[in-house]
């Protein structure tokens, strides 16, 4: 798939709490006609814009729309680098190599008719994209989000949009109470699941998944530098060797993952 290196303009920065903000980025419709398309899992690696740090950073790509040419990232501050783009303003301009890896499958006959997709954190971020792309298809997917308390739930409205939500937080505040694995939802039958949050959360909603026996893929959150398969410090053990996650993910299917 072709990759762009571009510069996009920020249209808004809104603050969803105070660890998460969102930007809106305006890529340029021009970059349409010429084959910008992300597929959902996907991610951008974005220029730090901090003197002295060459590194970009990967960031999943939240949302886009293919006729504005609008894309949402959603950005947990963790740093230097997120601590620089809250800063942005309307008119700023963000420099993004995009679109990268691997995404989510999409195929119908792999996905069913009652996929489940269950995200925690910053991890909810590839999964709204992913949900917005099914409901196109004319699937309605079930949406579980997890988080320690209510305040830490993210775009609850932006997913209400897509698929129909569901919550646990760990102290009780909003949902059922505990973690993504103990929800009542899966009493439900579900034709696959799609995960994406904190490694341990991911590692339970896989065994649930096999448990159940449903196809599932897992967006992996490892550590990149390059993004672009050349530093080799993403890998993860699969069945195939040691891949990258940059360029064989982020998404995998949990049968190809050695996680022992
Ligand atoms: Fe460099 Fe994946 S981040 S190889």
């Amino acid at each position: 798939m072709k990759k762009f290196v571009l510069k996009g303009t920020i249209i808004e920065n809104r603050p969803l709490n105070d660890s998460y903000y969102l930007l809106r980025v305006d890529i340029g419709k021009a970059l349409l006609k010429e084959g910008f398309q992300p597929t959902p899992g996907q991610f951008v690696q974005v220029d730090a814009d901090v003197t002295g740090a060459f590194l970009r950073r990967p960031i999943s790509i939240c949302n886009f729309d293919e006729t504005t040419a609008l894309m949402d990232l959603l950005v947990q501050k963790v740093g230097l680098a997120t601590d620089r783009w809250a800063s942005y303003q309307p008119g700023d301009r963000i420099d993004l190599v995009a679109p990268l890896g691997i995404g989510f499958s999409l195929n119908l006959d792999w996905v069913g008719a009652s996929p489940l997709l269950v995200g925690g954190g910053v991890g909810v971020a590839p999964l709204l994209y992913l949900a917005k792309r099914l409901s196109e298809k004319g699937i309605t997917p079930s949406i579980l989000l997890g988080a320690k308390r209510s305040e830490l739930l993210v775009l609850e409205e932006t997913f209400s949009l897509y698929g129909n939500l569901y919550y646990t937080t760990e102290n009780g505040s909003k949902g059922e109470t505990g973690f993504v694995t103990d929800h009542s939802i899966w009493q439900q039958k579900h034709s696959s699941v799609f995960t994406c949050g904190p490694m341990p959360m991911m590692k339970a909603v896989a065994a649930l998944a096999k448990k159940f026996n449903y196809p599932c893929e897992v967006s992996l959150e490892n550590k990149m530098a390059c993004g672009i398969g050349a530093c080799l410090c993403c890998v993860e053990k699969t069945t195939t060797g040691h891949l990258c996650t940059c360029t064989e993910g982020p998404v995998f299917n949990i049968e190809k993952l050695l996680w022992n």
